[in-house]
């Protein structure tokens, strides 16, 4: 499963990065307008930092609107990957992106049928929100299980990147799940690393060994 990271902010992407794990990021409207600069300069640092997939959401509603920001979108670097909403224009676009060899990431799935829809318009990537149905009292993990074993039965090229997972436990939930990818907040990669008995099992170490350092004078 590959991990991306689900932020717009340079610093919180370099951080991460320099763990090596990282493989590509998403963005979404709402985490670039949190950084108050230019669209497509903060996507361009984006893409020259990170060795992946740079997911770059259009804000237009129409097909042909979300068409002519991918244009611009694209032309920003080679590893922009064009996110588009699951509506009725969203997946038209995404059709006609496809069949131009751009790679889109469709975003806003809450149903297996909608996910089945973004295969067939042949999307690269769909993002189904994990946490979000949780949130209306939904089950996101039995979501993202059926999506997955829904793809893998039908044999659809089409990635399933879950999205909106507030939790280590929903990345390894989503990993056992079968996702293909999984984005995740800063906080999340935070807490992923973090275990207390690492911490205290170092402390133990680093104490033993300066003893030992002491005994030898
Ligand atoms: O990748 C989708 C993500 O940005 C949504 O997460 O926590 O706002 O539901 P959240």
């Amino acid at each position: 499963m590959k991990l991306f990271l689900d932020t717009a902010n340079l610093d919180e992407i370099r951080q991460i990065n320099a763990w090596g794990v990282l493989d590509g990021v998403t963005t979404n409207p709402s985490l670039a307008a949190k950084e108050g600069r230019e669209f497509s300069e903060v996507i361009a640092e984006i893409c020259a930092e990170v060795d992946g997939d740079v997911s770059a959401e259009v804000v237009a509603t129409d097909t042909e609107g979300m068409l002519a920001e991918a244009d611009e979108l694209r032309g920003i670097a080679d590893n922009v990957v064009i996110k588009v909403p699951l509506i009725p224009a969203g997946l038209a676009a995404c059709r006609r992106l496809a069949d131009t060899g751009a790679r889109t990431n469709v975003t806003l799935c809450f149903s297996p049928a909608q996910a089945i829809l973004a295969a067939k318009a042949g999307a690269t990537y769909v993002s189904p929100f994990l946490g979000r149905m949780d949130d209306i009292s939904n089950d996101g993990m039995a979501l993202l299980t059926e999506i997955c074993e829904v793809f893998r039965v039908q044999g659809y090229a089409t990635e399933v990147l879950a999205a909106s997972l507030r939790s280590p436990q929903h990345v390894g939930q989503a990993a056992l799940a079968g996702a293909d990818v999984a984005t995740l907040p800063t906080s999340v990669f935070n807490q992923m690393v973090k275990h207390p008995l690492t911490d205290i099992g170092l402390e133990r170490f680093l104490a033993d060994w300066q003893a030992y350092l002491q005994a030898r004078g």
